[in-house]
């Protein structure tokens, strides 16, 4: 067994959910490389880890600039050959932004704007990010790949008049977490006869921005189905939906 050091890139990893993963992962030995918005969020996110004697980098990644993706692939290409582990976690929920809106069901209000620009940060950035960085992470002895959903992408649960999700639909936030899911599981498939493991986590209702103040967990937990995830072993499952250890269906 060889002790080289794996290599991570966790995107919105500033604050919330993302940062709490890059702390863990950093905590196991693993090089976590910080993707923030801004490189001065970046550098100092990975300074924080830094002094706390963990081994961080940055790198600037904001889902909406085409040249950053490139940047990114480019920077852990140039300096790290290979890449092991990928948390997709930048996302945003821009439905509660309109405030005109009825939050129980925004289907027929949604503007195309707000759909295209969630599927922006939420998807389509996700699927180009990821094709570009795959030569980098079938390098890696045990590539793993973490796509950060949430339930409230699951088809099964919206369609269930019993289910817990039945009367609270965020249009285009469900919508692209929906498509990610689909991702994950096209992408695992391609992935198959290779070492490579793709799987969507839900962390939870987690008191982050996002989460809001009401979220039942911390962003210590909420961390965790990403941190397992990125950890699993090669009898793991891929093409999988999670949250902790709970299967969650599509
Ligand atoms: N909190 C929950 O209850 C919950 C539940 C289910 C799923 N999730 C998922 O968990 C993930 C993390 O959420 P969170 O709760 O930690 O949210 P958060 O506290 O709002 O953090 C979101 C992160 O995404 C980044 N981000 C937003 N837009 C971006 C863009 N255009 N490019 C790059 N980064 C961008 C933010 O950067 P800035 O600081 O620059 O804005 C921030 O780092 C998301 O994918 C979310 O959908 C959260």
């Amino acid at each position: 067994m060889t002790d080289e050091k794996r290599v991570s890139f966790i995107t919105g990893a500033n604050r919330g959910i993302g940062f709490e993963t890059a702390l863990q992962l950093a905590k196991q030995n693993i090089t976590v490389m910080i993707g923030a918005r801004t490189a001065a969020e970046a550098a100092a996110t990975a300074e924080k880890l830094r002094s706390q004697g963990l081994a961080a980098d940055f790198v600037k990644f904001d889902a909406e600039s085409r040249g950053d993706i490139q940047a990114c692939c480019d920077f852990i290409s140039n300096k790290y050959g290979k890449l092991d582990i990928l948390i997709n976690n930048a996302g945003v929920l821009l439905d509660e932004d309109n405030a005109s809106v009825d939050h129980s069901n925004n289907t027929v209000a949604s503007t195309p704007e707000l759909l295209k620009k969630t599927f922006e940060i939420n998807f389509f950035s996700v699927v180009e990010l990821t094709q570009k960085l795959l030569p980098l992470i079938l390098k890696s002895k045990a590539g793993r790949i973490v796509n950060v959903s949430s339930i409230l992408g699951s088809l099964a649960l919206h369609a269930d008049p019993q289910g817990g999700l039945y009367d609270s639909k965020y249009f285009c936030y469900d919508t692209s977490k929906a498509a990610l899911n689909s991702f994950t599981i096209h992408l695992a498939h391609a992935l198959k006869d290779t070492h490579v493991k793709v799987n969507s986590a839900h962390p939870g209702w987690v008191k982050t921005q996002m989460g809001g103040a009401s979220a039942t967990m911390t962003a210590v937990d909420g961390a965790k189905t990403s941190v397992k995830l990125a950890l699993l072993n090669k009898d793991g499952p891929s093409g999988k939906f999670y949250h902790l250890d709970d299967e969650l269906p599509w």
